[in-house]
């Protein structure tokens, strides 16, 4: 399947100006003698290249037939959840997907989550209404949405088996409650990726914002693996940083 959606049908190609962006560009630099680049900045949830990095995932799960349904967790309006859909749809239309999220953005920050300052309480809030429509617009079969907070949702309404899961939660507290319970239920050779997982040591970037780097999410991560036969690689995003394992295809 091709995945030019990624570019043509939302605003995710955020460094291609649009029309009117380019407009603008071209009479602030005859007036003002400036270069906009900034202002093709992407406000998004993610970028072009994180999306094709989760394409890229979902779609190998689901060729080499991996077993287990596939689960978002930190949806907000749907975004991810519908390139996860559309790959499924066209290698294994069967499988389930299920998203997660509170709709009511990130609960109140605590310990380092709080130390730090780069979140509140409230942040990145997005509506159910939003996702249900754009799934709706598009043709695509409706996700299971448990809506509430990681806390109460998860584990009781997580399947059973799980081929591919996308965490993207933002914060320490919300990562460390959720990896656990997707680790247990990740078939042999089930892909797992990070919305987030900034590591300077792999490729540092100085000049992007501190919520691109999330540090709570690569330390409950790592903490989470510190044991563990799999370790996170980082997957180039642009201004972000995803990070995935594979499932060990041995049984513990
Ligand atoms: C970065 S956004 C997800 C973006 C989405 N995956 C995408 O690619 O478009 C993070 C989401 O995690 C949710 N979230 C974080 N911690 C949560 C928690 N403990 N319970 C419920 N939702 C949570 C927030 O509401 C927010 O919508």
């Amino acid at each position: 399947m091709d995945n030019a959606f990624i570019a043509k049908e939302f605003k995710w190609d955020c460094r291609s100006l649009r029309p009117r962006q380019r407009l603008l560009s071209r009479v602030v630099e005859r007036v003002l003698k400036l270069q906009l680049a900034p202002l093709s900045f992407c406000w998004e949830n993610a970028n072009v290249e994180a999306r094709m990095n989760v394409f890229h995932l979902v779609s190998q799960t689901a060729f080499y037939r991996v077993p287990g349904d596939v689960v978002e967790i930190g949806c907000n309006s749907g975004e991810m959840s519908i390139v996860i859909r559309k790959v499924l749809d066209t290698y294994a239309p069967h499988k389930t997907l299920h998203v997660y999220d509170s709709f009511e953005g990130l609960p109140e920050p605590a310990g380092d989550d709080s130390s730090n300052g780069i979140y509140k309480s409230g942040d990145m809030s997005a509506s159910r209404r939003v996702l249900v429509g754009r799934f709706e617009q598009l043709g695509l079969d409706l996700p299971h949405i448990h809506q509430g907070w990681f806390e109460d949702t998860i584990p009781s309404q997580m399947p059973d088996q799980i081929s591919f899961a996308y965490i993207d939660a933002d914060l320490y507290s919300s990562t460390k409650h959720v990896l656990p319970h997707v680790y247990a239920r990740l078939s042999p050779g089930a892909i797992c990726a990070f919305g987030v997982y900034y590591d300077e040591t792999v490729f540092r970037r100085d000049e992007t914002w501190d919520t691109f780097k999330s540090p709570g999410v690569k330390r409950a991560t790592d903490e989470f693996f510190a044991d563990k036969p799999e370790s996170v690689s980082v997957l180039y995003a642009n201004e972000y940083s995803n990070g995935y394992f594979r499932k060990s295809l041995d049984e513990a």
